[in-house]
């Protein structure tokens, strides 16, 4: 994640220590998504009452929208124990064996951006997944064979912002697999008055709704940005936050009234300006903007991409009217007409 990339260390454990309060810790109290909250209540609900271990579950969708958060609960509401790694750490099928002969009979095991383990792992994973056994070698030289051992049921719950970039063989074996969506304001003012309370803060109905609209529908930011907000209000308005005080602090953040973010506005205004709205490829984009083409497509774009700012064309990304719109200025005839490249 390119954020958690350029804030330092002590900068990202500072967040995540306000990640650890803000965390919700049951499916009641987490807010939004409630199509998936609710398949997650059955499937919890069938298998404790099975006494079985969960399915495998997928998670995926952009960062910042709940996918650690759920996995966390999801070992509560099974009473069970999260043992957390990620793709990145898992690099050789050893590191894989370590974590999954330690594990305890309905234990969760959370393997954060899945999408990341390499190939070996990979393949070790499918029987471990599937028929709950490994081989591991023994021995060296010309004695070395590998054994079968059988390792206890557990569920594996997945999480990826990139689900496009997992094999069809890995996905498959995921009897869950559940998208999570960016939030609607008023999920997310919900967010902002949970996290307020939990703060202590005097924030108005009005003013968490401001927060709310600037958030990019994430979670994540919501937090962030009422953090700053609070700063701000402490400073210059005696601690109360309301819609202008609220509409002051993220002005003076660089959030814009849509919730675009500096690069966000960059990457519209870099299509706007240097290339004619567009069709651009990829990797044309990331170059022009200064920022990897891997973050542009998980982070930036989608989120465009839903508000209607950026559309995707076999030919590269384009701009919309409403984003001409947002800029002031009036869109070619054709990307008013709809595009000469529509998908
Ligand atoms: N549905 C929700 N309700 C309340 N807070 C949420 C919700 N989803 C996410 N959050 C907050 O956002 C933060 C980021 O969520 P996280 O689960 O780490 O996202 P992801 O793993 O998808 O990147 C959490 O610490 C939590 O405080
Ligand atoms: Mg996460």
């Amino acid at each position: 994640m390119s954020e958690e990339r350029l804030i330092g260390q002590e900068k990202r454990s500072e967040d995540q220590d306000w990640e650890l309060t803000l965390r919700p810790l049951s499916l009641e109290e987490f807010i939004g998504q409630s199509k998936l909250k609710e398949n997650l209540r059955i499937f919890i609900d069938a298998a404790r009452a099975r006494r079985e271990a969960l399915d495998h579950v997928l998670f995926f969708g952009p960062p910042g929208l709940g996918k650690t958060t759920l996995a966390h609960i999801m070992a509560r509401e099974m009473g069970a124990n999260l043992r957390a790694t990620s793709g990145p750490v898992l690099e050789r099928a050893g590191d894989l064996a370590g974590v999954l002969t330690s594990l305890e009979p309905g234990d969760l095991l959370f393997i954060d951006e899945i999408h990341r383990i390499s190939h070996v792992v990979e393949e070790y994973l499918y029987p471990a997944m599937e028929d709950f056994s490994i081989d591991i070698m023994i021995d060296k030289g010309p004695n070395a064979r590998s054994v079968k051992i059988n390792i206890p049921r557990f569920t594996l719950v997945g999480a990826t912002t990139r689900s496009g970039l997992l094999t069809a063989p890995l996905r498959s074996r995921f009897g869950i697999i559940e998208r999570l969506n960016y939030y609607d304001q008023t999920e997310l003012a919900a967010v902002i008055d949970r996290s307020s309370r939990i703060l202590k803060m005097d924030t108005d109905a009005p003013g968490s709704l401001e927060i709310a609209r600037r958030s990019r529908g994430t979670p994540r930011i919501a937090n962030r940005l009422l953090r700053r907000v609070r700063d701000f209000a402490q400073v210059r308005a005696e601690g109360r936050v309301t819609q202008e005080v609220a509409d002051r602090a993220l002005q003076m953040l660089d959030v814009d009234h849509e919730g675009l973010d500096p690069m966000d506005k960059r990457i519209l205004e870099y299509v706007l300006y240097q290339c004619e709205g567009g069709p651009i490829g990829i990797s044309n984009l990331a170059v022009g903007v200064g920022e990897d083409a891997e973050t542009i497509e998980e982070i930036y774009e989608p989120y465009l991409i839903q508000q209607g700012f950026l559309k995707r064309t076999p030919s590269g990304r384009m701009l919309t009217p409403k984003a001409y719109e947002h800029f002031n200025q009036k869109p070619p005839r054709s990307i008013s007409s709809g595009g000469l490249f529509e998908a």
